[in-house]
């Protein structure tokens, strides 16, 4: 398989493998803080992503050693007025919201210390794999301030609100076992093999069905945002599209005939 690596950005170094895109939040004098700048970059890599037909999966990570994202630059926060304030959270949380909404999978290799923003772009991936050296956590109450990106609302969805509101009000940190015990990582792996193992997570996906994958994503994405009798409704209307798929047909036949499905993406 050949990775290209592409360096059009500032702040991100973009790797594609095959079909999968490796994003890497680059600010190393920072610990790969999320400025203004970088969140930008963000949102056009991954409409980049989303955009290209050639590409099914998205790991996004930090480069270096010790840290996935710091958190929000806190240069930049320390200057902010009321509206400048609201504004750039709306900003953060558009930018995440285009990683939640990618109809083809996200996955954050959490690979060390995984703060504020950078623990609440890791909540809108769509699933999360840590370093045993990881640590995660919202400590923006102890700067006076809340989580701005999303943290407050995905949290208490992903672990619940007891331990959501012990983490965000303590300012608390998790180690990334204690953030797997508690459901805010679905693993841990050691960490030079974390890139290896997102790798092998976004080709077992990959490879599957890639409507079916797309569907999914959506019945659970949109379905969560509203009550259940309508996330049902919508899982039907989706499981009855698909029918109107060839790549529905060709798995189910595949499946009959003893041999590996040809998805074609139709
Ligand atoms: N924004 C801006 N700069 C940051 C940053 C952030 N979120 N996090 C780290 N940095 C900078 C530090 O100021 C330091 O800069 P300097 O070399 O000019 O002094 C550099 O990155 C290295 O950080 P340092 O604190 O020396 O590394 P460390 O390994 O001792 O500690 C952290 C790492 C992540 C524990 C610590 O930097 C920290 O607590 N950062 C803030 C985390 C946070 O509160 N995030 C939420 C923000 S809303």
């Amino acid at each position: 398989m050949t990775t290209r690596t592409t360096s059009t950005y500032q702040n991100l170094l973009l790797e594609r493998s095959g079909a999968v895109t490796v994003l890497k939040v680059h600010r190393p004098d920072v610990l790969n803080a999320l400025n203004r700048e970088t969140l930008a970059e963000i949102e056009d890599a991954a409409r980049a992503f989303i955009a290209d037909p050639e590409q099914g999966a998205l790991i996004v990570t930090g480069s270096g050693e010790k840290s996935f994202i710091s958190g929000a630059d806190i240069n930049e926060l320390a200057v902010l007025g009321p509206a400048a304030a609201q504004e750039i959270s709306r900003f953060g949380q558009r930018v995440l919201d285009v990683l939640e909404r990618s109809p083809k999978p996200v996955i954050a290799a959490v690979n060390g210390y995984a703060f504020g923003g950078g623990c609440e772009l890791a909540l809108a991936c769509h699933m999360r794999l840590a370093s045993d050296n990881a640590v995660l956590g919202l400590p923006e109450v102890s700067l006076g301030i809340i989580p701005g990106y999303g943290g407050t609302q995905r949290l208490p969805r992903l672990i619940g609100t007891g331990r959501a509101l012990e983490l965000m009000l303590s300012g608390g940190r998790v180690k990334a076992d204690e953030a797997a015990r508690i459901g805010l990582v679905n693993r841990v792996v050691p960490k030079d093999q974390l890139e290896a193992e997102a790798m092998k997570l976004a080709q077992a996906i990959l490879k599957n069905g890639p409507l079916a994958v797309s569907a999914v994503l959506e019945a659970v994405q949109r379905g969560l945002q509203g009550p259940l009798d309508a996330g049902l409704r919508l899982e039907s209307g989706l499981f009855g599209i698909l029918a109107a798929s060839e790549d529905m047909h060709e798995g189910l036949n595949a499946f009959l005939e003893k041999r590996p499905a040809r998805f074609l993406r139709k």
